[in-house]
C-alpha cells in the first residue's frame, strides 16, 4: 500500500492496513509529532492533514490513507523555514507540557488554509475540540493571532 508521506512516496505492508495510521507513522517512520493522547478521536493530539484536512490520526486505519498526502508536524515547514503557526507558537512560548501542541498546530494550520482571515471566534471553535491541561490557552490563542496576521498580510478583527 502506497501514500505520500511529507512530500515522499512511501509503501507499508498490507498487512498493517487495518492498523491506525498514527502506529504507522511514529513506530515505522519515526515521526513522533503526533501524539497518542485518548485514542479514540476525542483530544486532538494525534491531528495528522490528509489531503490537506486535519484528521485525528488515532481513529484512522492505514488502509484509509492509500494514495492520498499524509502530512504531520515534521512536513510542515518549507525550504527550512517554520510554517508562521509552528513559529507564532515558539514566540509565544504557547506550551507548558507540550503534549496538545502538535494537535493545536495542524489544526491551524488547516484552518488558515480554508480561511486565512479567520476571526478570532472561528479560531476558538476550531481549537474547542483539541485538550489542553495546562492552561495556555492565552499564548496559544496570541500564537494563532500572530500566524493569521502573516498569512493574511495584516492585522485582522
Ligand atoms: Fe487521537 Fe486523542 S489520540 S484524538
Amino acid at each position: 500500500m502506497e501514500f505520500m508521506l511529507n512530500g515522499q512516496r512511501v509503501t507499508i505492508d498490507d498487512a498493517h492496513s487495518d492498523t491506525s495510521i498514527l502506529y504507522i507513522l511514529r513506530n515505522d517512520f519515526q515521526l513522533n509529532g503526533p501524539k497518542y493522547g485518548c485514542g479514540v478521536g476525542e483530544c486532538g493530539a494525534c491531528t495528522i492533514h490528509i489531503d490537506g484536512v486535519a484528521a485525528r490520526s488515532c481513529s484512522v486505519p492505514a488502509h484509509a490513507v492509500a494514495g492520498k498526502q499524509v502530512t504531520t508536524l515534521e512536513g510542515l515547514a518549507q525550504g527550512g523555514q517554520l510554517h508562521p503557526v509552528q513559529q507564532g507558537f515558539i514566540d509565544e512560548q504557547a506550551a507548558q507540557c507540550g503534549y496538545c501542541t502538535n494537535g493545536m498546530i495542524m489544526t491551524l494550520v488547516a484552518l488558515f488554509r480554508r480561511a486565512p482571515q479567520a476571526t478570532e471566534q472561528q479560531i476558538k471553535d476550531e481549537l474547542a475540540f483539541n485538550l489542553c491541561r495546562c492552561g495556555t490557552h492565552l499564548e496559544i490563542l496570541r500564537a494563532a493571532q500572530k500566524a493569521r496576521e502573516i498569512i493574511a498580510g495584516g492585522p485582522q478583527s
